[in-house]
């Protein structure tokens, strides 16, 4: 699984034959520039996603849903996580949960909506836990941890995504349950594994997260391209002739005798 924000992207992806894309709220900070992914909002969310639906027809597509779109009540979950099944096109919702939330996945669950229970690090409560930190590292918060796990397969999730937990814990996590646990910075021990797209690419600048690896420096290779755009701009070497359209000739003929007849018209008539 690979974060995706946009149709060409999606497409690319598609060819590629990665499986399934997770249209991340993490576009608020790398596109969008926010510190962190709280201010994504619903509408914004769901048109990115049908974007990328209409990009990767085949792929599993994973809505995520925003910072309050699925927190107050079971009944804006249901209502919010449907427009991601039904306008954008989704196979399931992912939401940042804990045992807290048990109920509203229960009540989606039973709505018939497909949910990935994303535990650990949860960036939409970066604000009171106080940062991104790797969570479960203790015995007691890492017992927890699984607990919740638990919690949310009996609820009816259909899969669990572990961010930033422990490689053990998450190893414990994917024996203890029969669904497919998805891992970003949770060791291999797990089904699959998610990775934010433009830090794997080397894409947006800074330094990506130690835990990715890098599979290409796009960075550096955007730099070298605009920087040969702009140089061939600047002394002609774009666009020449097989970059622009020529007019039919006998059509600039007639344009030429126009210009020539406005420039110099007939003297003596009135
Ligand atoms: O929003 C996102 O991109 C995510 C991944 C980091 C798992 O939730």
């Amino acid at each position: 699984m690979l974060t995706c924000y946009d149709f060409a992207t999606a497409r690319i992806l598609e060819e590629a034959g990665i499986d399934s894309l997770l249209v991340g709220d993490t576009y608020a900070e790398i596109c969008l520039g926010h510190p962190n992914t709280l201010p994504m909002t619903l509408e914004h969310s769901l048109t990115l996603t049908e974007a990328v639906r209409r990009g990767a027809p085949g792929a599993f597509l994973v809505g995520d849903m925003p910072y309050l779109t699925y927190q107050v009540c079971a009944e804006d979950a249901i209502r919010n996580a449907g427009l991601y099944m039904s306008r954008a096109g989704c196979d399931c919702v992912k939401i940042e949960v804990d045992q807290r939330l048990v109920r509203i996945v229960e009540a989606m669950a039973s709505a018939t909506i497909p949910v990935m229970a994303h535990l650990g690090l949860k960036p939409q409560s970066i604000q009171s836990v106080g940062g991104y930190k790797i969570q479960g590292k203790n015995a007691g918060d890492a017992l927890q941890l699984i607990e919740d796990a638990k919690m949310m397969e009996d609820a009816g999730a259909v899969a669990l995504l572990l961010e930033a937990v422990p490689t053990e814990v998450a190893k414990v996590i994917a024996e203890s349950t029969s669904l497919p646990v998805i891992g970003i910075v949770a060791g291999p021990y797990v089904d699959g594994q998610v990775v934010v797209l433009h830090d794997m690419l080397g894409y947006g600048g800074g330094h990506p997260p130690r835990s990715v690896k890098q599979y290409a420096r796009l960075h550096e290779t955007m730099i070298a391209a605009f920087r040969a755009y702009a140089q061939d701009v600047t002394c002609g070497a774009f666009p020449t002739h097989e970059h622009a359209v020529a007019m039919d000739p006998v059509e600039y003929e007639k344009l030429r005798k126009l210009l020539d007849m406005r420039d110099s018209p007939p003297q003596g008539t009135s």
